[in-house]
């Protein structure tokens, strides 16, 4: 307990295979993600995570079949408008990141009245990647940082990490130490790429949809196990 991260990311994946292995719709194994999202956000506030950032629909998301995005959506807005209540009564901050512009109305609504609703709220921060990208924020980030330099507030030599790491949406959110991806794929499909440049990578072959408490805490038990040196030497870091 005294070696936990204080920001963990996960990729939730597998939810379509896990579906099409029981002879389901893809939007099956969706809804039965919802249920391991529970899970999780449950395990986190209990283990005593601080960050926990869930990448829920990626920018290239949107070019799937039209039925899923509409059932996504859907469950997105639907699950949180739900849920909400329960979040806030536990002391959970919901925020969310991404291009938001590109939801429908209703969807943006929902999510800033989640937003405004768990402001306030001091225990576990949940942060869900909605119509998100990697390449996105920081193109974002970095015509954020032009137009300042632009307008005389930054000067060219001032930019460094600290600067290009609160011009990003997690700004004021610390770096994941760990990132979890589920169902056996080993890549970042676009995630995080400023902020995982040291995380540890965790990837297990269980589908998103099997992912419960005692799965997380493999994970864990893993990352606790590994030497975080940083560039430096291991006898520099002992
Ligand atoms: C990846 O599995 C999963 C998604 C693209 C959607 C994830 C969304 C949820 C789990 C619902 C979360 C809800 C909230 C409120 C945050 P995939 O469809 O890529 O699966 P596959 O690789 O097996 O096809």
């Amino acid at each position: 307990m005294t070696r936990l991260p204080k920001h963990i990311a996960i990729i939730m994946d597998g939810n379509g295979r896990w579906a099409k292995d029981q002879g389901q719709d893809r939007l099956f194994g969706h809804y039965h993600g919802v249920v391991s999202v529970r899970k999780i956000v449950e395990a986190a506030t209990e283990i005593g995570i601080q960050y926990l950032t869930l990448y829920a629909f990626s920018t290239e998301n949107w070019d799937r079949p039209e039925a899923e995005v509409t059932g996504l959506m859907t469950l997105f807005v639907d699950t949180i408008a739900k849920e909400v209540p329960d979040l806030h009564k536990n002391n959970i901050k919901l925020q969310f990141i991404g291009n938001l512009n590109m939801l429908p109305d209703h969807a943006k609504k929902a999510l800033a009245d989640a937003t405004t609703q768990t402001a306030q709220n001091t225990g576990l921060t949940l942060v869900i990647a909605l119509s998100y990208s990697g390449r996105w924020e920081l193109i974002e980030a970095t015509k954020s940082i032009a137009q300042k330099v632009k307008n005389g507030e930054l000067a060219v030599e001032a930019i460094n990490e600290e600067v290009f790491a609160e011009n990003l949406a997690t700004k004021g959110i610390p770096d994941p130490e760990l990132m979890i991806r589920t169902s056996g794929e080993c890549r970042i499909s676009n995630f995080l790429l400023f902020q995982l440049a040291y995380a540890e990578f965790y990837f297990t072959e269980t589908r998103w949809p099997e992912f419960r408490k005692e799965h997380l805490v493999e994970a864990l038990l893993q990352y606790q196990s590994r030497e975080r040196r940083f560039g430096k030497t291991s006898a520099q870091v002992q």
